[in-house]
């Protein structure tokens, strides 16, 4: 069942980001954080956050949050009229294709994704064609056009389970060049890569890593799997936004560096006051589309809708659950 939170007060609410929101910044904030409070409840609507969103997002309005594997199933089993995505297009694409008989709205239609971006559905027919018989696993940071020729989807939380579920020898892992090498180091099954980039996480260096070795000598470094293979070869641990989390939650080190999304610190943060993050970290401009005005437009206007063509939601659909079912 739908279970919203009370409105609570603008107070209430800097409570919760305090540590990361300074006095000065958050009237900016308060005023539409209550209103989307109250606008939840009125429009029976969720909002799903991906850890990379701002932390008066995350921490404020948010009902769920967590990686792209995590957001995907919430959508699935969600019950709420209407499902707003901070996070995101390829993030409220798949929400739709999860649950299509909810309204699901992105805050801004041009919060894309350069991995999104750097594969078409007729690149895969050509990949298809110099490889046939060879399965296709896509990162689910793509279009649902692209998942619809695909054969699985995976994410950076499940890839090397997905890639050897198959049972084959080789398969073809698209779009992201970095992490498809990243899982091939990890596994015997052969993977042909293509040559997307997260333009976040390509600018990470192992030098940036060994500098802050220097400059931190107790710092454990995490690292995302869009990050280029040395600098995951450089650093402590490697895994999706919500690993990287478990990991600070697990095991408390004194200091830690994420290499990922400046937002992500900052949400972590919040909970862990004795942790302390070293920031080597770059802002995705997509994610920073999404904004608590544009979150609170969306539900006040019930725009933009997300919607697929039926054509291309079900092998897309298929293709999605067929990763979740592992
Ligand atoms: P996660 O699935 O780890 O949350 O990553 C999504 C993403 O876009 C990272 O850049
Ligand atoms: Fe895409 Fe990279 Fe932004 Fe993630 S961080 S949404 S992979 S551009």
């Amino acid at each position: 069942m739908l279970a919203l939170e009370t409105p609570q007060p603008a107070s209430v609410l800097y409570a919760r980001v305090s540590r990361v929101i300074t006095p000065m910044e958050w009237p900016a904030f308060a005023a539409d954080a209550e209103a989307i409070l109250r606008l939840k409840r009125q429009r029976e609507a969720i909002i799903l956050a991906h850890n990379y969103q701002s932390p008066e997002i995350f921490h404020c309005v948010a009902d769920v949050v967590g990686d792209s594997l995590a957001l995907a199933r919430e959508a699935a089993r969600s019950d709420a009229k209407v499902i707003v995505m901070a996070g995101v297009h390829f993030m409220a694409e798949t929400a739709k294709l999860m649950n299509p008989s909810k309204i699901v709205l992105t805050p801004d239609l041009k919060a894309g994704c350069s991995l999104a971006e750097s594969i078409t559905p007729a690149d895969v027919a050509l990949l298809r064609a110099a490889y046939p018989g060879v399965p296709i696993v896509t990162y689910v940071n793509t279009s649902a056009a692209v998942k619809a020729v695909s054969d699985i989807c995976c994410t950076s939380a499940n890839a090397r389970k997905v890639v050897e579920s198959l049972g084959v020898p080789r398969v073809i892992m698209i779009p992201d060049e970095y992490l498809a090498r990243n899982v091939a180091a990890e596994t015997s099954v052969e993977i042909i890569a293509w040559r997307g980039r997260c333009e976040v996480h390509e600018q990470f260096t192992a030098a940036d890593i060994r500098e802050l070795r220097e400059a931190h000598p107790d710092a454990i470094v995490l690292a995302h799997p869009e990050c280029s293979p040395e600098v995951v070869a450089a650093a402590d641990f490697a895994g999706s936004t919500a690993d990287m989390i478990g990991y600070v939650g697990q095991k408390r080190p004194a200091r830690v560096a994420l290499v990922t999304e400046c937002s992500m610190s900052d949400n972590v943060a919040v909970h862990y006051p004795e942790v302390e993050f070293v920031r080597p970290c770059a802002l995705c401009p997509h994610m920073k589309r999404i904004t608590l005005a544009k979150i609170r437009r969306a539900l006040e206007t019930l725009s933009d809708e997300v919607t697929i063509d039926p054509a291309i939601a079900a092998p897309a659909r298929r293709a999605v659950e067929r990763m979740l079912a592992l």
